[in-house]
């Protein structure tokens, strides 16, 4: 009782999960799909620890419910990551110090792919502007800028 059926495309393959309309996209992704990449951070649309695409588009999984996710497309950092586009990113965070204990990692890796991929390329400086819904933790932001300047200076 109380629940729906929600089906969805999940990282380009249809699924399907009944649950309360109410349950969260981040707790749909790591309690029953297993899909751990995008964390719990603030849990209110903050941090953007927990960033995924939402049909091609950054949305944080921590505000999304069961009853908007019908017939939409979710992309998690489980697939992002294992996408050649997105070396260039992982590259630059992984060698320019962008990375500290890791756990904003996932979704910056999430905000900043997404950026590199839109035609036109932003430039650096709407590019950081952009990047502000997703905070570092370690306050490594030192690291993640020199990312963000080799990537779209
Ligand atoms: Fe979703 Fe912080 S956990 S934005």
């Amino acid at each position: 009782k109380g629940q729906i059926t929600v089906t969805l495309q999940l990282n380009g393959h249809p699924v399907q999960v009944d649950c309360r309309p109410d349950t969260r996209l981040l707790t749909l992704l790591r309690e029953h799909w297993g899909l751990t990449g995008a964390k719990p951070g603030c849990e209110v649309g903050r941090c953007g620890a927990c960033m995924v695409w939402l049909d091609d588009a950054p949305a944080n999984a921590c505000l999304l419910m069961a009853y908007q996710l019908e017939g939409r497309a979710v992309r998690t950092i489980e697939s992002v990551a294992a996408d050649p586009a997105s070396l260039p990113v992982r590259q630059a965070l992984a060698e320019c110090g962008g990375v500290q204990c890791g756990y904003c990692s996932a979704g910056m890796v999430m905000t900043m792919s997404h950026l590199a991929g839109l035609q036109p390329r932003p430039s650096l400086a709407e590019a950081e502007a952009l990047m502000c819904g997703n905070i570092c933790r370690c306050t490594g932001y030192g690291g993640i800028r020199r990312a963000l300047v080799r990537v779209f200076d």
